[in-house]
């Protein structure tokens, strides 16, 4: 975040950044949209504050911890159910963030980008059955995008293997090809519809159109790009992770986007990397 927001940080607390209105940060998990300060001089002035906006607020701490927390412990409780799969539709309810920034001095902000508390949607994770968390990331993915691929369609997922992803869409009722030169998880049950393909995925020519096109592969972004724009015109929906080594390749980030339609998001379970798509509208 930092690298990426550079010269535009107005002030840094911990994780959270001031910038200017507007700013666009691709790496942020959650943007206070409206972000507005209030000096208060009671613990019951702060919590009217908040209450008189809106239901949700969730603290963000960064300084004057236990008056902070006072405050919240006198707003209504947040008690989320974890996440399941398939999604349930987002929460309706706008979730607000805030934090003191001193004792007396509050941001708040009653609009974020993310209905969920600093952006990072709590799921009832499956421990037992995938064989590697990353299927996280396609639970994630899907759940904001409220859309995910449907039972029979053509899904092809690049850089399978131990084969979370495979799990996530096998699941869904996919037809998966899953292309990986390391092999799928033998402990994990796969079903029929699944066909794995030992082979590198930049190997592999489009011959037939897709429904959705999966990669994770750990490749440089300008690698990745190059497969995107082969399939671009076979897959109707595409999921890619860009994968990051070292410093952030910004320039390869702006690339990317100039794919119409495209969005980049960093999910909660992305480390350093982000989540590229194109979906069909
Ligand atoms: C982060 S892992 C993928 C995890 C997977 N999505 C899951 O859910 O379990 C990245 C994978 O990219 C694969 N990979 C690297 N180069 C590749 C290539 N040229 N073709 C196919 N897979 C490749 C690696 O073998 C590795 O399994």
């Amino acid at each position: 975040v930092a690298q990426e927001l550079g010269s535009r940080v107005l002030e840094q607390h911990e994780r959270l950044f001031l910038v200017p209105d507007g700013t666009i940060c691709h790496f942020a998990q959650n943007i206070w949209l409206e972000a507005e300060e209030f000096s208060f001089a009671s613990i019951s002035q702060a919590v009217k504050h908040l209450r008189e906006r809106q239901r949700n607020w969730w603290l963000h701490s960064v300084g004057a911890h236990r008056r902070a927390q006072l405050i919240q412990e006198q707003l209504p409780p947040l008690k989320p159910k974890p996440l399941s799969f398939p999604p349930a539709p987002l929460p309706s309810a706008p979730m607000g963030s805030w934090t003191l920034l001193s004792e007396g001095r509050m941001l708040f902000s009653a609009r974020c980008s993310s209905p969920f508390a600093d952006g990072e949607p709590q799921f009832a994770e499956n421990k037992v059955d995938p064989p590697s968390r990353a299927y996280l990331k396609l639970w994630e993915f899907f759940t904001l995008a409220q859309k995910w691929p449907g039972a029979g369609e053509k899904v092809l997922d690049l850089g399978s293997s131990p084969g979370g992803w495979t799990w996530v869409l096998d699941r869904l009722g996919a037809d998966v090809l899953s292309v990986d030169k390391a092999p799928l998880s033998e402990q994990t049950k796969f079903s029929a519809r699944v066909r794995y393909l030992d082979e590198s995925a930049f190997a592999l020519k489009p011959k037939e159109k897709v429904d959705w096109l999966f990669s994770d592969i750990i490749c440089y972004p300008d690698r990745l790009f190059e497969l995107v724009e082969r399939w671009r015109e076979w897959a109707r929906n595409m999921v890619c992770t860009i994968k990051f080594q070292g410093p952030t390749d910004l320039a390869a980030i702006e690339k990317f986007l100039t794919i119409p339609g495209s969005s980049v998001r960093h999910l909660a379970v992305n480390k350093h990397e982000l989540t590229w798509a194109r979906l069909a509208p």
